[in-house]
């Protein structure tokens, strides 16, 4: 089985950031792709700065903290990563862009390389066929925020061979991850049953089941969940939310992954989520955030 010692991380944001400083934390050379230094300094800034409030906490020993930024390595050159043992690409969600990307490095990484994908929703398959490595390709598909959920799933497709799939599952595992393998059917595993469930909260508020505030109370404390699915929404991101139920739908063509009227129209309208700074909720006072009810009325 191939040993992985060199990692390489396309895009330096939300998702590749908490990727990078996974493998950098669990003793990875690790390099991270962007395409402007303005991206890298604002990743690798969030990532000191996660690492600095560990150390604050007692979670962390400062020298850790050293050894992780020391083996993390921001570069706008993709020649960099040429002997890097696996590829992950987090870069934006579009087909094209990825594909453009995939066919750019496969030319310029080694071929014994593994190619992965942290895409949720795009197909495996199909990204895969822009470089010569389909036996070397795999889903690895991370959750947010990176360095805390423990999950990650491996998608196998119908070329990744079974020393591929032993390899992600050893670094899945090196990273700290417990990992689930999946197929490659859009959604995979998590937002097969995830997407249904927060797109239906949304029909709930719509069709007046309670406020904002009580159905995500009610499914944090009646189910146990972390957070409300509002909440979830407004932390995953409206827009990415969107994204990925009209990839959903247009692969099954089932109701139950089809974005209700009120979805579409707060992303039209910006109300894209925590990032925005309102969403469902209003996040001007970010540890107080206030529902948006009048989105209802
Ligand atoms: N990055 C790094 N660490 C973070 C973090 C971040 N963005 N946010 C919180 N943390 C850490 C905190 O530092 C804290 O660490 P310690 O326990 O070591 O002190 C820990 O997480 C808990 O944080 P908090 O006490 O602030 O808050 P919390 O208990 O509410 O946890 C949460 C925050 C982990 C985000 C939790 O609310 C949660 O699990 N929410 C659900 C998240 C979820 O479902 N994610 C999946 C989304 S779907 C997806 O990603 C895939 C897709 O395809 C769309």
């Amino acid at each position: 089985m191939a040993t992985i010692q060199t990692v390489g991380v396309l895009g330096c944001g939300l998702m590749g950031r908490g990727i990078a400083q996974i493998c950098a934390a669990a003793g990875y050379r690790t390099f991270v792709l962007e395409a402007e230094q303005k991206f890298l300094d604002k990743g690798l800034g969030e990532v000191d700065k996660q690492l600095a409030k560990a150390v604050e906490k007692g979670k962390l020993t400062a020298e850790q903290k050293a050894a992780t930024m020391g083996n993390l390595k921001g570069t706008l050159f993709a020649d960099d990563l040429k002997d890097c043992d696996l590829i992950i690409e987090a870069i934006i969600e579009n087909r094209e862009t990825k594909r453009e990307m995939y066919a750019k490095l496969d030319a310029i990484v080694k071929k014994e390389a593994i190619f992965a994908t942290n895409t949720s929703s795009l197909t495996v398959a199909d990204l895969m066929t822009a470089t010569g490595r389909i036996d070397k390709f795999i889903g690895l598909h991370f959750f947010n925020p990176v360095p805390v959920m423990k999950l990650v799933e491996i998608v196998k497709t119908i070329t990744t061979s079974d020393e591929t799939v032993a390899a992600a599952q050893e670094f899945a595992k090196k990273t700290g991850k417990t990992s689930v393998l999946a197929k490659d059917k859009t959604g995979f595993i998590v937002n097969r049953l995830l997407v249904p469930y927060i797109l239906d909260a949304i029909v709930a508020l719509e069709q007046g089941f309670g406020s904002i505030k009580d159905i995500d109370e009610a499914m944090k404390l009646g189910c146990g969940y972390p957070m409300g699915p509002l909440t979830l929404l407004d932390f995953v991101g409206l827009d990415t939310t969107l994204y990925i139920a009209d990839i959903m739908f247009d692969e099954f063509k089932e109701k139950r992954f089809a974005p209700p009227s009120l979805l579409k129209r707060m992303v039209m309208a910006g109300y894209l989520g925590r990032k925005a700074g309102k969403g469902f909720y209003d996040y001007s006072n970010p540890e107080a955030p206030i529902a948006n009810d009048y989105l209802v009325k």
